[in-house]
């Protein structure tokens, strides 16, 4: 069974981040982020283009840790908790099967220092260890290189091609389903 109770909310630590909250006072910078076109190019949800928008999206976050429908962490440089320049969590669990679906993204500006390879295996571990999860499941428009690269290097294995899964936006998107299984 999965261990869905986040409170009190488990920060993380990794050499050179911070994996906390996400905050009302953060809307500022969660605008920055899932209001850049770059960086939501492959992930179909509208992008935040206002402040309520971005207010709406730290709702959703935080409904869903108190709810156990979901965990997100933001991600800051460990010696600027305020500054946050990412998202990372559990976007989705399925209880039957003892598996999440993990989502992750920064702003471009902070791409290619391998923070998020970084920030990964923390919430992995967390995820195994703590949520007691069997598996970690990543999905990820075919067109996301980066992303597939990530998730290769980090041990995930290609599980389906799922063809015009979805529409949004009038695009019908395929997806590509990576997996990784706790290992006994
Ligand atoms: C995918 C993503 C999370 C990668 O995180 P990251 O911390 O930058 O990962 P890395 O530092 O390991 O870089 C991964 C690859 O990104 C590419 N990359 C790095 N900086 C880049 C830049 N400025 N522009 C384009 N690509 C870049 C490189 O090809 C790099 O691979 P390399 O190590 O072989 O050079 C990040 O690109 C991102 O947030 N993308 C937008 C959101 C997204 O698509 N999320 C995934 C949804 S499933």
């Amino acid at each position: 069974m999965l261990n869905l109770n986040f409170n009190p909310f488990p920060e993380l630590k990794t050499k050179r981040l911070l994996l906390r909250q996400v905050m009302p006072t953060d809307a500022k910078l969660v605008m920055r982020i899932r209001g850049n076109e770059e960086a939501m190019r492959y992930i179909p949800r509208p992008r935040a283009k206002t402040m309520e928008d971005a207010l709406a999206v730290v709702k959703m976050l935080t409904d869903g840790i108190n709810d156990g429908k979901s965990i997100n962490w933001a991600i800051a440089n460990i010696n600027e908790p305020a500054e946050i320049f990412g998202i990372m969590g559990y976007v989705n669990f399925y209880l039957e099967q003892n598996k999440a679906e993990i989502g992750y993204m920064l702003h471009p500006d902070y791409w290619g220092k391998g923070y998020v390879p970084e920030a990964i295996l923390e919430v992995e571990r967390f995820g195994f260890e703590q949520i007691n999860l069997q598996a970690i499941e990543a999905k990820i428009d075919p067109r996301n290189d980066n992303s597939r690269k990530i998730l290769r290097r980090n041990n995930y294995q290609f599980d389906r091609l799922v063809k015009k899964e979805m529409t949004f936006q009038g695009e019908d998107l395929d997806s590509e389903y990576y997996i990784k299984n706790r290992i006994q």
